[in-house]
């Protein structure tokens, strides 16, 4: 098979890549290891920047999100009984929209038989050649069949684990690091939330998150050691938590009821550079990881989809090949502000068990200057609504 643009994983990043793609007439194959149900079994995230929501504006996928999603004007940082509410629509003129990241997939998912978007799912060792070539090819094996993809370009989309990372030269890289000594207890429950608006809690007893993904369906976190299992966590023990770490007004609001869904996953922050080489462009959880802390992880794929889109219209539309040559630099300023951001409230909210006294004074101090100033509330409320593309 030949085609223009072979790209590996059918995530939000894969899918959105090859939607905008097959949008702009520029032939591209999706490539997906999982079933569809798998991918969409994961649960991600729930907050769109305007990056998001405008590429699925711009590809006319926004029906559901618009009738479903829910748009924010602010939200909160909690610390103890003090709620400190951060105003994005006055801070900055835009909202943010809660509406899963699980269903953004879905959207794409669904849509890609009517726009003709080939995805080919349990694809098997799926394995990349000669990248540092003009003609890059990408084998598989579907069916106990192996078969091969002839291109012009590769997108790596594969998330943290897929194999395009690992085929940039270790000599032609650096990677930067972050592991957090805690992970995120999740739970997902179809009662309403406890509040209209999100709440990210920095508590004695650690760090909470009340969250949503409707008017009655609520997704809530608290923070737990690595060292904890889900099977020690019944639904009764993880309410309790949350009642203790949001505050009093939040705990009287709280509506128990059975887990749809519960599990504990790590906190990382971490960046590949360079997000090219060659004829690989890698996006989204290839190259980067974010903690959740700021629920950048999805918006920084839908930012890098959106760059790669650039460049490849560049090389196709404009033969200009400096297009792609720039997409790495371009995409990974922007990626370093995320990491900025999503590790500095990550750091303001959590309580780290080598923290002492004064780690925790600093917080305080932090939390203190960003209720009592408008320039520090805009800071966190231009990077939390997402910065400029
Ligand atoms: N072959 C083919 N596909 C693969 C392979 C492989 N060897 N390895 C991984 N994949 C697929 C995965 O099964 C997955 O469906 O690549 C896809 C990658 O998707 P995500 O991990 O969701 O990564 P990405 O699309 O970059 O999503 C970015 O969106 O939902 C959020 O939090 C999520 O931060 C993440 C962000
Ligand atoms: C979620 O709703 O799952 C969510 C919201 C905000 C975050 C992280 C997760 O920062």
């Amino acid at each position: 098979m030949k085609t223009r643009v072979a790209i590996i994983g059918a995530g939000p990043a894969g899918l959105l890549l090859g939607h905008l793609l097959k949008a702009e007439g520029i032939d591209c194959i999706v490539l997906e290891r999982q079933t569809g149900d798998y991918v969409l079994g994961r649960i991600r995230a729930g907050v769109l920047e305007q990056i998001t929501v405008s590429l699925m504006r711009r590809l006319g996928l926004d029906g559901r999100m618009n009738a479903e999603g829910l748009p924010h004007d602010g939200f909160n940082l909690a610390d103890g009984e003090r709620l400190i509410r951060i105003d994005i629509a006055e801070l900055t003129g835009k909202q943010v929209m809660v509406y899963g990241q699980t269903e953004i997939t879905r959207d794409l998912m669904q849509a890609a038989g009517s726009r003709g978007l080939a995805v080919i799912y349990g694809a098997e060792d799926v394995a990349l050649h000669d990248i540092e070539s003009d003609a890059p090819s990408v084998t598989y094996t579907k069916d106990g069949t192996q078969r091969r993809i002839e291109a012009r370009f590769i997108a790596g989309c594969d998330g943290f684990h897929g194999p395009s990372r690992k085929a940039i030269p270790a000599s032609a890289a650096r990677e930067f690091e972050r592991v957090y000594p805690f992970g995120w207890l999740g739970i997902l429950a179809d009662v309403p939330p406890c509040n209209h608006e999100l709440i990210y809690a920095n508590h004695e007893r650690g760090f909470a998150l009340a969250s949503m993904r409707s008017d009655t369906r609520s997704r809530y976190y608290v923070d737990v050691p690595l060292t904890e299992h889900i099977e020690d966590w019944s639904d009764d023990r993880i309410w309790d938590e949350l009642a203790a770490r949001l505050g009093l007004e939040a705990a009287s609001n709280i509506v128990r009821g059975p887990a749809l869904e519960k599990s504990i996953a790590p906190l990382r922050s971490y960046v590949f550079e360079p997000m090219r080489h060659g004829s690989l462009l890698l996006c989204g959880d290839a190259a980067h990881i974010v903690p959740p802390t700021g629920a950048k992880g999805l918006n920084l794929a839908a930012s890098d989809v959106h760059y790669a889109c650039d460049a490849l219209i560049g090389y196709f539309h404009r033969n200009d090949n400096d297009a792609v040559a720039g997409y790495s630099a371009k995409a990974l300023a922007r990626v370093w502000k995320s990491e900025r951001f999503s590790w500095s409230l990550t750091k303001l909210m959590h309580r780290f068990p080598d923290d002492g006294p004064f780690e925790r004074a600093m917080q305080v101090a932090e939390l203190d200057y960003i209720a009592n100033s408008v320039a520090a509330q805009t800071s966190i409320a231009e990077n939390y609504v997402g910065l400029p593309v």
